[in-house]
């Protein structure tokens, strides 16, 4: 039988958990035993009677918890101390495992003969939608952006018939129309707002238009902004400055701006200047929702909300802690989603040749392997534990 551990968050401001007693009923029932660590819900609204009632076994000491199991659940990557306790060959999954440059924490993974699996990794392909925790994160975190923005601002967002006349409604510029910003778009539309979208990648005006937004075309050969796969590509620099002339006009019309861009592999593409900031309208509201990446504005400060001209620009990087609960839920069917997934094969033996397995695996048994995913362009060299320098993956997002 399975043994499966899951653990509380330690990283500071997680409020997500990896597991909810929902998806723990489902594990039991496919013939798994699961622990979980008490107080491992508490932030995201499932208590541990909660999970006693799906069948888990609760226990308060991580070190006995994590003697007994064969795999390791969880959001974050581990601590340091939390892999000195896994037992030695742990299948570990997490949103994000790359160490990066962080040597120390692969020599942790190889000393302990570690296999990982890195779900920020994921394909975005169909068969690993319901499992794409980076897709799942970016629609929540698309959908609170608004309601922030909609929070900060000192206005109404739908047009208001009153006694006293009518008030028009919140203009929103939503820039990048992926994940994010589908979710952003749709949410401000349900709010009231007039929205206008602008992305580099022609194919998705189709989609914003049928969310009820408007889309602010730009004259440039679009065919080269989308790479095969259906990704953007990094613009030239002429056509990157035509959409900051574009950009630089819509915003003064505009009263919240969420922005969304991002190229796989890349810093964020920066579209607003502090030009473009002092030219907004005072008390209007930027929600940045690349900051982690390096923010798509250059006054974003990752992590925080600040006023800057009179605008506030918010760079939360915990959007999808905010809404632990469902975050909690949807981040535990995803990764139940992988696990049953890895462990379809009944002779036990991992499908290494399978597109999901081979992408998110970033360590077998101690060994720390080069990069298969194509997005993983922009890697690091890092110690491997052995005396030996090897390629790892540089991560895109942690959420
Ligand atoms: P995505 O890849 O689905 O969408 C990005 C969009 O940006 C694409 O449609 C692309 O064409 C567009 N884009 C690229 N360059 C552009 C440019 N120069 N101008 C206009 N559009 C451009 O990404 P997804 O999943 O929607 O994530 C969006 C961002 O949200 C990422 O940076 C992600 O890390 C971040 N995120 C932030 C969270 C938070 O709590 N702050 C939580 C989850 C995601």
């Amino acid at each position: 039988m399975t043994k499966i551990g899951i653990l509380k968050e330690k990283s500071a401001g997680e409020k997500r958990v990896a597991a909810v007693p929902e998806t723990i009923k489902k594990m039991i029932a496919a013939g798994m035993e699961v622990f979980v660590e008490t107080g491992a819900g508490e932030s995201s609204g499932f208590g541990n009677e909660d999970y006693e009632k799906a069948g888990a076994k609760l226990l308060s000491n991580t070190e006995t918890l994590l003697k007994g199991i064969q795999t390791a659940l969880k959001v974050r990557k581990p601590t340091l101390e939390e892999i000195d306790k896994l037992p030695e060959g742990c299948i570990l999954v997490a949103s994000s495992l790359g160490p990066g440059s962080d040597s120390e924490l692969s020599r942790r993974y190889c000393a302990k003969k570690i296999t990982g699996f890195s779900l920020d990794l994921l394909p975005r392909i169909a068969r690993a939608q319901s499992m794409d925790v980076l897709s799942s994160m970016a629609n929540i975190a698309g959908y609170k952006s608004v309601i922030v923005a909609a929070d900060r601002l000192p206005k109404f967002f739908p047009m208001l018939m009153t006694a006293a006349g009518t008030v028009t409604p919140a203009r929103a510029l939503i820039l990048g129309a992926g994940v994010a910003g589908l979710q952003a778009i749709a949410t401000a539309r349900r709010l009231g707002a007039v929205v206008r979208v602008f992305d580099v990648r022609p194919v998705v005006k189709e989609q914003v238009e049928s969310l009820g937004a408007q889309f602010v075309d730009i004259p440039i050969q679009h065919e080269t902004t989308q790479d095969s796969r259906g990704y953007a590509k990094e613009i030239s620099e002429e056509t990157a400055r035509k959409e900051r002339e574009i950009i630089a006009r819509e915003l003064k019309t505009a009263d919240v701006c969420i922005t969304t861009a991002q190229i796989p592999g890349k810093k964020a593409p920066t579209l607003i200047t502090e030009e473009m900031v002092k030219e907004m309208k005072k008390g209007s509201v930027i929600v940045d929702l690349a900051a982690e990446q390096g923010g798509n504005c250059v006054l974003t400060e990752a992590a925080k909300e600040v006023v800057k001209y009179g605008v506030t620009i918010i760079g939360f990087t915990d959007l999808v802690s905010q809404m632990a609960y469902q975050s909690s839920q949807i981040y535990a069917r995803n990764i139940l989603n992988f696990f049953l997934h890895i462990n379809k094969n009944s002779s036990k033996e991992l499908d290494r040749e399978d597109e999901i397995i081979r992408s998110t695996l970033i360590c077998y048994q101690g060994e720390m392997l080069p990069s298969s995913n194509p997005f993983s362009t922009a890697q690091t060299r890092t110690d491997d534990g052995k005396g030996k320098n090897q390629e790892v993956r540089v991560r895109q997002g942690s959420f």
